[in-house]
């Protein structure tokens, strides 16, 4: 980045679970050290302005916008990116999305998944109006708002068979 200045320490940064020290200038956003230093190219680059929701992570649990993140703002911060989410098998928000075939081009699904994650992070069993606020502000440029909106209630149903299996295997 021309004209950056380096932080004078690296930076330590929590990725899916993975802990790095960075060398890079402190105002530089999130997502761009996450895709060009860290390789992790889930997040997309839309807009770069906060506005469309492709590059979205979660961050202790909550879906955040790493294009306009500073990256020293989220040292010994808990950050997952879509890849993390498919650390053990696909996660039952990835798992609905395949059986919705919630895809066109795929260019904002990371957003949209992320959302969604964050969505049942904070509510197991969301209406159908709390799942179109989630979702409100995430754009999809290819029309796929009907096909998102049956994933995510997809989803939904196999967070819950999630949770019911893992109290039926419970000592
Ligand atoms: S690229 Fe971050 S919100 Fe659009
Ligand atoms: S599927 Fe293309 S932008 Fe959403």
């Amino acid at each position: 980045m021309a004209g950056a200045v380096k932080t004078p320490r690296p930076l330590r940064l929590t990725v899916n679970g993975h802990t790095a020290m960075l060398d890079v200038p402190g105002e530089t956003a999130l997502l761009h050290v996450l895709r060009n230093d860290l390789a992790l190219n889930g997040p997309k680059y839309g807009c770069g302005l906060g506005e469309c929701g492709a590059c979205a992570v979660l961050i202790d649990g909550r879906a955040v916008r790493s294009c306009v993140v500073p990256v020293e703002a989220v040292e010994d911060r808990t950050i997952v990116t879509i890849e993390g989410l498919a650390a053990e098998g696909l996660h039952p928000v990835q798992q609905a999305f395949v059986e919705s075939q919630a895809a066109q081009c795929g260019y904002c699904l990371n957003g949209m998944i992320v959302a969604v994650t964050a969505l049942l992070n904070r509510n197991r069993q969301p209406g159908e109006a709390e799942i179109r606020s989630a979702l409100a502000h995430q754009l999809c440029r290819c029309g796929t708002h009907m096909e998102i909106l049956a994933a995510t209630r997809r989803a939904v149903e196999l967070s819950a068979s999630d949770v019911a299996v893992a109290e039926e295997n419970c000592p």
